[in-house]
């Protein structure tokens, strides 16, 4: 009972940081759709890591079991996914975080600029943000990933792939997610260049 209690709290300001991450994301957003009458940002989701992967994630990180160890190795116990209508929403996006005062950037994994092998597109952002507690601040760890409908809809269909083979994908099919991929990216270019042609207008 001790050790769920202490869990339970733990989590708890990975649950505040996502609060924070989101605030952050609503105020954006709402400025954003009053200055250019349209949304920059198409649903966001947001997800506490349960303490089952948690703890599996640090028994393969091989980093033991105590909390503080925990929380210095996994960096995506809270996790914001940002969807975007346009790949320069995305940028976008990245630079109003990123430029505020109390927002910390630790890593940033570009797989946009560079896709995975296996055609996967996405932002990833992995920052800190304070949480005011009563009695002191914790700077906590939140993964952003911001990417667009397109790239999101990949990753959906291909992650349901990957648990439904259990890692062994036949070969076929990742030849027809990575031309997915592509299919995908030149939507992108090809969605963006008609949003700024009806712009010059
Ligand atoms: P960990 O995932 O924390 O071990 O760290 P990492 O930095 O090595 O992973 P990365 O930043 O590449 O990926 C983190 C998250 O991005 C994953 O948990 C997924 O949600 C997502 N992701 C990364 N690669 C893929 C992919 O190929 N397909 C899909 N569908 N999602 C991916
Ligand atoms: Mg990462």
């Amino acid at each position: 009972r001790r050790v769920h209690r202490e869990v339970s709290r733990f989590r708890l300001r990975y649950k505040f940081a996502i609060d924070q991450v989101a605030t952050k994301i609503a105020i954006l957003r709402e400025e954003f759709e009053q200055t250019y009458d349209r949304s920059p940002i198409e649903h966001v989701r947001s997800r506490l890591k349960s303490p089952e992967s948690l703890f599996a994630k640090a028994d393969r990180r091989g980093c033991g079991t105590s909390l503080e160890s925990i929380a210095e190795e996994v960096l995506d116990i809270a996790g914001v996914r940002v969807v975007c209508p346009f790949v320069s929403d995305i940028y976008w996006i990245r630079d109003m975080l990123t430029r505020q005062s109390d927002v910390t950037v630790l890593e940033v994994e570009d797989y946009v600029a560079t896709p995975k092998s296996n055609g996967y597109r996405s932002l990833h952002l992995n920052i800190k943000v304070p949480v005011y507690l009563s009695d002191r601040t914790e700077h906590v760890p939140v993964e952003l990933q911001i990417r667009t409908i397109a790239m999101d809809f990949w990753a959906t269909v291909e992650h349901d792939i990957y648990y439904k083979y259990e890692a062994t994908v036949p070969s076929s099919l990742l030849a027809e997610l990575s031309h997915a991929a592509a299919t995908a990216a030149d939507l992108d270019t090809r969605m963006e260049r008609l949003r700024d042609e009806v712009r010059g207008l």
